[in-house]
């Protein structure tokens, strides 16, 4: 069994197995738009955005169940694609600042700690708080969302990549994470909202921000300061980044087709000027959603 199938099994072990969905992400649909340079010209150079680009986007909520409710205290997340057949950058990011694993075995350890108990009905707490004391580097991701109220809209969502990537063509080359911000800023809802929203409150949001115009987001970069972890999707880098904005998303209308069902948004496109993370995390990634991909087709048909 390759890595990849054993990552799936990972998930589909504590998501279960759901016929047509991602194995992860397994909520969510789908939005258009475009991408706009930052004018004046970012001062990392990525050829594709020097240009206005077409984007298509995928809204979520992380896990692998189809039917978890809007609110549960989890990631939010984008696949993002920019560009077209040309050149084009996917990306797949959350609402964390940071990732829960730092290597595929870690991941799937996290994962097995969180297999249902039939007796308990949900995680045995006690497996949770066993494995985040043998692994606290995985805790600031947890922590993070115990501490942050679930957005108001996906529009008001920031999306972070963990990962650190390289930026070539610049003078002097960087390492920055990628955070893709609302324009407006992050909001989230009150206790109260949170108690009078239904469970798919993110779809009618959605559509009820976009009938007042586009919803955006700034691109940016996060520059690595000297200290800062660039090995480990886990470590949070604390204090003043350097932020360089290479442009806006703007997203103006969701997916009628549904076509967001067969997309995969593959880590590993990339365009020229960015170069791939070297964790170890991001080189299981694209095959990882492969396998997804070619499961939930498999079970489709
Ligand atoms: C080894 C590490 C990882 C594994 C095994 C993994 C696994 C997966 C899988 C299987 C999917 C569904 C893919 C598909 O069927 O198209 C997925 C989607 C996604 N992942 Fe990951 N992932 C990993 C790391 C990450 C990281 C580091 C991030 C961001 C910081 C991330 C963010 C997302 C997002 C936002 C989606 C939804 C994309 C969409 O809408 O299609 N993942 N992941």
């Amino acid at each position: 069994m390759t890595q990849a199938e054993k990552l799936i099994d990972a998930l589909n072990g504590t998501f279960g197995r759901h016929k047509g969905y991602r194995a992860s992400h397994a909520k969510g649909f789908a939005a258009t738009g475009r991408f706009l340079p930052a004018s004046p010209r970012a001062a990392v150079e990525i050829p594709l955005l020097r240009s206005e680009q077409p984007v298509f986007a995928r809204f979520s909520v992380g896990g692998g169940k189809p039917a978890i409710s809007d609110k549960s205290p989890t990631v939010r997340g984008v696949g993002l694609t920019i560009g077209s057949e040309v050149e084009i950058w996917s990306m797949a990011l959350i609402s964390a600042p940071v990732f829960f694993a730092n290597s595929g075995q870690q991941l799937r350890e996290f994962l097995a700690a969180r297999v249902p108990d039939p007796e308990i009905g949900g995680p045995n707490p006690e497996k949770v708080k066993a494995f985040n004391a043998a692994n606290p580097n995985t805790v600031p991701h947890q922590e993070y969302l115990k501490a942050t109220a679930p957005c108001r809209c996906y529009s008001t969502e920031n999306y972070h990549s963990g990962h650190a990537y390289g930026f070539t063509l610049g003078t002097p080359p960087v390492d920055a994470r990628l955070l893709l911000e609302p324009e407006a800023g992050r909001t989230g809802l009150t206790d109260e909202e949170l108690a009078d929203v239904p469970d798919d409150y993110l779809h009618s949001a959605m559509l009820a921000t976009l009938s007042d115009g586009p919803a955006r987001w700034i691109l940016k970069l996060l520059v690595a300061n000297t200290k800062d972890e660039l090995l480990d999707p886990t470590v949070p880098w604390v204090g003043k980044h350097r932020e360089v904005s290479l442009g806006t998303v703007e997203i103006k209308e969701l997916d009628a087709g549904n076509i967001h069902q067969a997309r995969v948004f593959d880590p590993a496109c990339i365009p020229a000027g960015v170069d791939a993370p070297k964790d170890e995390v991001f080189p299981l990634r694209s095959a990882a959603y492969a396998v997804s991909k070619s499961r939930r087709s498999e079970q489709r048909s």
